[in-house]
């Protein structure tokens, strides 16, 4: 299927590789900061995931000490919590954000020391509920889906302590690797960069083979490679990979590579969310809502509008509906599926998120990123339609078409 197009997007191209490479030759400072729109100066770092143990340390949190975090999230932050020396406690989230639930957050505020605020699918969570809620608790902003989103004038990275960003590939700037880590209180910032320059530099071999690695990789994981062979190579891994082995963990400062690539992207942000929002706002009207999707609502928050998910009524028909939008050529994704065994197993989570936990089992992302094209977009659309139609009259495609002439 060499059509099949990719639920995320991996733009690296063979000009990001030549730039990254040229600075094994003639190196760049190595960056102290990194510029967020609305926040100012954040400290580079290697990944998100690196940024999570550097922030937790910063406010000293001890060993042992218990962080909430939503279970609807990267279980990387899980691993990066527990190699902080601390144990995640599971909370719910609001159906219609994928946030934290500020309910669900009372209920369990009495056994949490830290707060880590997942701003899911570019949707920010109800800061100032949540800030109420955790009145004296340190507060982490998780803003790897969320750079450029606001409430009001207010950027996401803004409300809590700490705030850590991502621009891994498949992330907004899509650099390869990457993450930042900001504090709007200044002796917090000035620990935090204390801190990150503790940590080793990658050397020029790692550089190199990093350069290259996200180079195939993008490639693997764009059009045509992702239909060809890029999504059998990631179904095998993600099937092979036990819970725990996947996406490992480096502490280290950020490559010179990613750095440079996230200067070079940033200034482009602002067209790049309004094209994808402009993608989403044409799903929001194009789909029919009333066949098994619920599809998320808008926000009064200016939301980036990251990733477009949809709801089912059921594993079963999601996953119908996934295979149905596969034929037609339509990449899916269903994040963090395994979380719900993975963290039972690994790190105790007692079944008290019943939301997050239907929706783990329900939810199905579909492309909506800014490179698609207007015949894509409406050729995703018409596929989601079709498919549901074809949920709805019991699998049969002929019916469906009647249905919907
Ligand atoms: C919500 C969330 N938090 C944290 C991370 C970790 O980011 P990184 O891959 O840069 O470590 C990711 C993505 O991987 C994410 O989606």
């Amino acid at each position: 299927m060499p059509a099949l197009l990719p639920t995320e997007l991996h733009e690296y191209s063979l000009r990001d590789v030549v730039l990254g490479l040229a600075l094994m030759w003639h190196p760049a400072e190595h960056g102290e900061r990194v510029a967020i729109p609305g926040l100012g100066d954040a400290i580079p770092i290697r990944s998100a995931r690196a940024a999570v143990v550097i922030a937790l340390k910063a406010l000293g949190m001890s060993e042992g000490s218990r962080i909430g975090v939503p279970l609807f999230c990267c279980p990387v932050v899980f691993k990066a919590i527990r190699a902080a020396g601390c144990t995640p406690r599971f909370i719910d989230i609001d159906p219609d954000t994928y946030c934290l639930s500020p309910e669900d957050l009372l209920l369990k505020r009495p056994s949490i020391d830290a707060l880590i605020a997942v701003h899911m699918f570019g949707n920010v969570c109800d800061m100032p509920k949540i800030l109420e809620i955790v009145k004296g608790l340190p507060v982490i902003e998780d803003c790897a889906q969320s750079l450029g989103s606001k409430v009001g004038d207010l950027p996401s990275g803004s409300f809590g302590d700490i705030a850590f960003f991502s621009f891994r590939s498949g992330k907004y700037l899509a650099v390869g690797e990457g993450g930042a880590l900001f504090s709007p209180q200044k002796a917090l910032q000035d620990r935090l960069a204390d801190l990150v320059r503790t940590l080793p530099v990658p050397g020029r071999g790692e550089e190199f083979k990093h350069v290259l690695r996200t180079y195939v990789r993008s490639k693997l994981r764009s059009r045509p490679w992702w239909g060809w062979m890029g999504s059998r190579i990631w179904a095998i891994y993600n099937k092979r990979t036990e819970f725990l082995d996947k996406s490992p963990l480096i502490l280290s400062r950020i490559f010179a590579s990613d750095l440079a690539a996230v200067s070079r992207r940033m200034p482009r942000l602002g067209s790049m969310i309004a094209a994808r929002r402009a993608n989403a706002e044409y799903l929001d009207k194009s789909l029919v809502q009333n066949t098994g999707t619920t599809g998320l609502r808008e926000q009064e928050n200016f939301s980036n509008r990251f990733m477009y998910p949809l709801q089912f009524r059921s594993t079963v028909h999601r996953d119908q509906v996934a295979r149905s939008l596969r034929s037609r050529g339509v990449g899916t994704s269903t994040p963090y599926e395994d979380v719900i065994s993975g963290t039972t197993e690994h790190y105790g989570y007692q079944g008290d998120c019943p939301t997050a936990e239907r929706l783990l089992k329900r939810t199905l992302v579909i492309p909506s990123y800014q490179t698609l094209t207007k015949r894509d977009i409406e050729h995703i659309s018409c596929s989601v339609n079709l498919s549901m139609q074809e949920l709805a009259y019991g699998g049969s495609g002929r019916e469906a078409r009647k249905g919907a002439s």
